[in-house]
């Protein structure tokens, strides 16, 4: 039952709601983690969307962000962070951020996206362990899932990438 909730692009009005609620999620050191090295610059505005309650738009209760990143000097998406407020969490929030971001961004020509996230939750949504896929993409320090996921949105996308590459921050 998702009806009741509505995805929007999100407002510089949000900025400060998204933080207490990506505090919440990966704690207060999260700008250390390796994912931040790809934070340099904005996220893509198309792509920063908020979750919230049809009833009640200005209360953010979920977040998705992508950010534009470099293999083999081709722009791909790298998806994060993604978080929904804990006492929101398993009510669909998430599942429909993710789910118009990729539509979106599908929509778009965007080609591929990457995640380091908990395979057994985006498997769900087409995402690939690099292993399925036979690549080896390094990254520019430990990840917390210690891997990438992977997905096509663009069929025969993968093509474009090397067996072994790197995967680099824009900007
Ligand atoms: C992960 C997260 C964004 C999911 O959002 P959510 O609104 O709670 O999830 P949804 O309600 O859309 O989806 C819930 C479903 O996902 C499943 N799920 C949630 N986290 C999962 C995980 N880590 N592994 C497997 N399944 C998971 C639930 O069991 C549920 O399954 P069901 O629909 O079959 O019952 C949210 O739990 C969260 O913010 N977690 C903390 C931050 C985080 O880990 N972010 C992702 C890191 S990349």
């Amino acid at each position: 039952m998702t009806e009741h909730i509505k995805i929007r692009e999100k407002n510089k009005s949000d900025d400060v709601q998204i933080e207490v609620i990506l505090d919440e999620c990966f704690g207060q050191n999260r700008r250390n983690r390796t994912v931040y090295l790809y934070r340099k610059i904005p996220p893509l505005k198309y792509l920063s969307l908020v979750s919230c309650k049809i009833n009640d738009p200005s209360i953010v209760i979920g977040t998705i962000s992508f950010y534009p990143v470099l293999v083999n000097k081709i722009k791909f998406l790298l998806l994060g962070p993604l978080a929904v407020k804990l006492n929101y969490q398993g009510q669909g929030f998430g599942k429909l951020l993710i789910e118009k971001g990729i539509n979106l961004a599908t929509s778009k020509g965007e080609k591929i996206c990457f995640v380091s996230g908990d395979y057994k939750y985006y498997k769900d949504f087409g995402f690939y362990k690099l292993n399925d896929k036979n690549l080896n993409i390094k990254t520019l320090g430990p990840l917390s899932y210690d891997h990438l996921l992977i997905c096509e949105l663009k069929k025969g996308a993968l093509n474009l990438l090397p067996k072994n590459s790197e995967i680099l921050p824009m900007g």
